[in-house]
């Protein structure tokens, strides 16, 4: 079957194109390339092995996504395009619901429109705001703290609405946890746009040079060295994520959510000895004061997605770390190397 991709050339759109041509679909991209390069395409083909339609387009713009479900026989889409920068959306809210929620908007009634029933989302355990216990389950109360956030929360609704008011329509609700690493060969990986705002792709551009020092957001949490402690996922287990959603929803109808991630937490402070260790590389660091927003903890109950979805991580922190480097080392400046 032809998947379509929304912002399909981004960081896990990238690696989820992979995963979805290696069992044996065809691959279409809609990307604005508002924040991923062209070139990651040619790269797609070689590691997936065949041609990708790329349109560059922007999702909002219906009567572009209406080409391009009238050129491809659709039968799912999988839909990344959104903004994702969190302090951006706390200084532009009213740009981060307008572009969000209309794409997710503007899609479903393409989809509709075409008849196509089966669409996976982007979402994030962000929608879990700070939580009260961990692990957290897909029923743990929802609540975010700025407006990215707000607009995962919010597409999740108009999601399920659609479900509730299409018995066809099947939708499965991705919750990330936090995405690391890159494709084992080194080809495609993570490429931030200005300074990271995420741990990972700071660490990796102080390694190669292209900053000092990492500043760590707090030693003074309740865990076992003070630092905060998250759920890191391979990126590759994450996309692997995406082609077993997909699978689901053959046979399933309804909204689902479920958790993408390890059931492990690990503080800043082992994700940077880890990278350390496995690379050979030294990550100078100085405490900072905590970031506004920042949960102490948060990990996943991953066992729905092993129940409903045959799914789970199988990758290591050694593997993030050392496919991050592997990725950053070869392409130190990113695709503009
Ligand atoms: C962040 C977003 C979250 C989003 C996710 C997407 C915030 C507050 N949350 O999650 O909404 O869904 O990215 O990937 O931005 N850290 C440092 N120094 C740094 C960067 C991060 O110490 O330079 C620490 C943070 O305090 C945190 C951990 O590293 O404890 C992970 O941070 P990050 O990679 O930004 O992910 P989240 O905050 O979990």
């Amino acid at each position: 079957m032809n998947v379509l991709l929304t912002g399909g050339a981004g960081y896990i759109g990238s690696h989820t194109a992979v995963e979805i041509m290696r069992a044996g679909h065809g691959v279409v991209i809609a990307d604005d390339l508002s924040n991923a390069s062209e070139k990651v395409i040619e790269r797609i083909e070689k590691l997936g092995g065949k041609k990708v339609y790329f349109y560059k387009i922007d999702v909002c713009d219906k009567a572009a996504l209406d080409g391009v479900f009238a050129l491809h026989d659709i039968s799912a889409v999988v839909h990344f395009a959104g903004k994702k920068a969190v302090g951006e959306s706390v200084a532009q809210p009213l740009m981060y619901y307008r572009n969000n929620l209309d794409a997710t908007i503007t899609l479903l009634e393409v989809m509709q429109k075409h008849s196509v029933n089966r669409l996976i989302f982007s979402s994030s355990a962000t929608v879990y705001g700070i939580p009260k216990t961990v692990p957290v389950d897909e029923n743990a109360p929802r609540g975010c703290n700025n407006p990215y956030g707000w607009t995962k929360y919010m597409s999740e609704q108009i999601m399920r609405d659609a479900c509730e008011a299409n018995k066809d329509l099947a939708v499965v609700l991705l919750r990330y946890f936090n995405p690391i690493g890159a494709h084992e060969s080194g080809v495609i990986g993570e490429d931030p746009e200005g300074i990271p705002n995420n741990l990972m792709p700071f660490i990796a551009q102080v390694a190669v040079g292209r900053r000092e020092m990492l500043g760590v957001f707090g030693d003074d949490y309740p865990t076992h060295d003070g630092t905060g402690v998250r759920d890191y996922i391979h990126v590759v287990d994450l996309a692997q994520g995406h082609v077993a959603a997909l699978d689901y929803t053959e046979n399933n109808s309804g909204a689902l959510a479920v958790n993408l991630g390890t059931g492990r937490g690990y503080s800043v402070l082992d994700i940077v000895k880890t990278f350390e260790r496995v690379n050979g590389i030294e990550i100078p660091y100085r405490i900072m004061p905590r970031r506004a927003g920042d949960a102490a903890v948060i990990y996943a109950d991953s066992s729905l997605a092993k129940t409903l979805l045959n799914w789970e991580a199988k990758r290591d922190l050694e593997d993030m770390c050392r496919d991050t480097w592997n990725w950053q080392k070869n392409n130190p400046n990113g695709y503009r190397s």
